[in-house]
């Protein structure tokens, strides 16, 4: 441990933490804006700026680390630093919300009261098109922090996006100017879900007020495509009672906020027309028909019992599934072994 103060006020810290974790800890709040927890050090934006007593200039609090004696300063000069640089984002930033998604930049300049001075004559970038259907880009709302990048290069290793040209011509571009889908890109939404400024959408999501995503109610549950059993939010729109879109948090085990294509971006069925919503059991006439979950599940029992009884237990085979919850293939063999008395249980995806 080391000891440092911040703003006057002793405090501890691990040595070689980040100062701005420890500063979090501390309860002294330092924006960020290219930072993310789960990538390196980067310190690209400044918009975490603090000032350390000896040091010839004011240092990031996001890719500088504690060390013994530190003393830190985060208000003063460093504080309109701050200021100053979200103004100069906002002086570039033309499109606050192509798709809905929250954007740290304007949250962050309503707070310091920062509004563009003026917007640069050269601001406009050229605009991209990609014809993948579920991730749209607008260089317009970019604020170059690189996030998405390093994303794909530390998280996905995928190298599927770079940073293209320089000054008022820069831009995110899928690598060789090439579609996503041209790509080692699997579509997993991950570089759209580390971006601060919603430049990187969902293309289902254009045209919807600003900060919509912030409105919507999250439900959290555990994704049924495989057995990772990833944690996912259903962003519901209460309005209209679906569910409109698919996030994860960092917080989340055992995902960190990372899914794939199928748990982030394949929710539609949920609401398709030909999705079964009610059980059905067959009638005397050969039909389907809609019953209740109790009538279901007694049918079902009857069933089973009436070949167990003719046939014997090791006559009946059960089938779990990969894309259940551990706890429900547990149900599934404690039903096999314990009720049917059979050890024939199988996954359907185990071969
Ligand atoms: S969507 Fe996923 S795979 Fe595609 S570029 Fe972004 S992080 Fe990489
Ligand atoms: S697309 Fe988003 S994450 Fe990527 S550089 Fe631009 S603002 Fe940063
Ligand atoms: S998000 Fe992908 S990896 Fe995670 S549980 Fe769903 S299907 Fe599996
Ligand atoms: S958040 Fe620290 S430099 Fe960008």
């Amino acid at each position: 441990m080391v000891e440092l103060t911040v703003d006057g006020r002793t405090i501890q810290a691990t040595e070689g933490e980040l100062l701005v974790h420890v500063l979090a800890r501390n309860g002294v709040f330092v924006p960020t804006l290219c930072h993310d927890a789960k990538l390196d050090p980067y310190g690209g934006c400044r918009v975490c700026v603090v000032e350390v007593e000896g040091a010839p200039r004011p240092v990031p609090a996001c890719a500088t680390r504690a060390a013994q004696g530190m003393a830190i300063s985060t208000n003063g000069r460093a504080e309109k630093l701050r200021r100053t640089l979200t103004e100069m984002l906002l002086t570039e930033h033309l499109n606050a919300n192509p798709g809905g998604r929250p954007n740290e930049l304007v949250g962050l300049a309503e707070e310091l009261g920062a509004e563009a001075p003026f917007i640069l004559p050269d601001a406009k970038r050229e605009p991209y098109e990609d014809r993948n259907r579920l991730m749209g880009y607008d260089p317009d709302a970019c604020i170059l922090c690189n996030r998405c990048v390093r994303y794909t290069q530390e998280v996905m290793q995928c190298s599927a996006l770079s940073l293209e040209g320089r000054g008022p011509e820069a831009r995110i571009v899928p690598t060789w100017d090439r579609s996503w889908l041209d790509t080692e890109c699997e579509l997993c939404g991950g570089c759209l879900s580390v971006c601060p400024t919603g430049a990187i959408y969902e293309k289902f999501e254009e045209g919807f007020p600003a900060n919509r995503e912030v409105q919507l109610d999250k439900v959290k549950t555990t994704c049924t495509f495989c057995g990772v059993g990833c944690q996912i939010d259903l962003n519901v729109d209460r309005e209209t009672n679906r569910i409109v879109k698919v996030t994860s948090d960092p917080s989340y085990l055992p995902n960190e906020g990372d899914l794939c294509v199928k748990g982030r971006f394949a929710f539609n069925f949920v609401h398709h027309p030909d999705r079964l919503t009610e059980p059905l059991v067959r009638g005397e006439d050969g039909e389907l028909h809609e019953t209740s979950w109790e009538h279901a599940l007694a049918v079902a029992a009857k069933g089973l019992e009436e070949v167990r009884d003719r046939h014997g237990p090791q006559s009946i085979g059960f089938l779990a599934s990969a894309r259940l919850t551990m706890e429900e293939n547990f149900l599934i063999q404690k039903l096999a072994r314990a009720v049917i008395g059979t050890n024939s249980v199988h996954s359907c995806e185990a071969t």
